[in-house]
């Protein structure tokens, strides 16, 4: 046998898919579908909060999606997939069983080791809390080795909550602070309700100089969602979000996700506000 076919596929050519089954897939709301994948190789996969992987279904194409489960060496990966055209549509129609292409772990990522003894605010709005999942999951598994844990997460309505038993799992810990609001809600609906900025007058004023916060969701939330934290006194390089571009091939090759000299599929999606503030004239 050459040294070639000894080797994960993903050593031969970046390019290459390695092939992954679906080992646990469904529904959580009408759009959004969570996967948890295992690699047909046996070889598992190490990455950090904050990675993503382009998936791929053969014979329609490649889409990056975030990985959500905590960060390390693993032997499955797991994620949500909005249905949103050709390849996540596909992928919302496999099931248990079915193999899709994995190519990753991709992109910057965050060793949250660099914040150990800080305090952490994580504020995720709808699908943003895929990617802060991985981050929060990592966190609460490493508990010791952070001060104050709080979450924050907003959706539209309570029909577009997602990962509800970790909401619950959060929510019963008394090792963190976990706040969820809706924009709108429905005539169960009992909790908070407004735009996520409300919820930062809920919680207790941050230590802003020991805290890391990580803001994840969509433009418009990030927009208003940071001056919150700057109100606070957060720093601008303690502040992280997730910069998502129309990417291909998440190798700093094609250039379709390039902004200025910087390549978000290499050099993110992860960057800070003070590097985001950088790069603003591109954006
Ligand atoms: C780093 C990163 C992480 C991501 N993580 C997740 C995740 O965890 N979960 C998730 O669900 N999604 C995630 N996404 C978004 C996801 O990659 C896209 O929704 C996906 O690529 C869509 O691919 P598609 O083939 O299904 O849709 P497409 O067929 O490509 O269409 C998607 C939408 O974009 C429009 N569109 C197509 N081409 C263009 C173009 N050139 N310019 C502008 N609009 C266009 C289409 O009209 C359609 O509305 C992530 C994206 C990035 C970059
Ligand atoms: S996606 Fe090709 S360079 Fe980033």
């Amino acid at each position: 046998m050459s040294q070639a076919t000894q080797q994960p596929a993903e050593a031969v050519s970046p390019y290459l898919p390695r092939a992954a089954k679906i080992v646990e897939a469904k529904d959580f709301t009408e759009q959004e579908k969570y996967f948890r994948f295992e690699f047909e190789d046996g070889q598992g996969i190490e990455y950090l909060p904050g990675q993503f992987m382009e998936v791929s279904v053969f014979g329609i194409g490649e889409a990056p999606i975030s990985i959500c489960s905590s960060g390390g060496k693993r032997d499955d990966l797991e994620m949500c997939i909005r249905s949103a055209g050709d390849v996540t549509n596909a992928l919302h129609e496999l099931n248990v069983g079915d193999t899709v292409g994995l190519r990753g772990p991709m992109g910057n990522g965050l060793d949250m080791d660099a914040m150990e003894g800080m305090d952490l605010l994580f504020v995720a709005g709808g699908l943003g809390l895929a990617p802060c999942r991985s981050f929060i999951l990592t966190a609460l598994e490493n508990r010791e080795k952070f001060g104050r844990v709080t979450i924050l997460y907003g959706s539209r309505t309570p029909k577009d909550l997602l990962y509800a038993y970790d909401l619950d799992a959060w929510r019963d810990r008394d090792d963190c602070e976990f706040l969820v609001t809706v924009d709108r809600g429905d005539d169960d609906w009992t909790g908070n309700t407004g735009v996520i900025t409300t919820l930062f007058r809920k919680i207790d004023r941050p230590d802003a100089a020991n805290t890391a916060a990580f803001i994840i969701g969509p433009p418009v939330m990030f927009k208003f969602t940071v001056l919150e934290a700057l109100a606070m006194g957060l720093r601008k390089n303690n502040i992280y979000c997730s910069l998502e571009r129309r990417m291909k091939c998440g190798l700093g090759k094609c250039g379709h996700c390039q902004i200025r000299n910087v390549y978000v599929c290499q050099d993110g999606p992860i960057f800070s506000y003070a590097e985001v503030m950088r790069l603003r004239e591109g954006i």
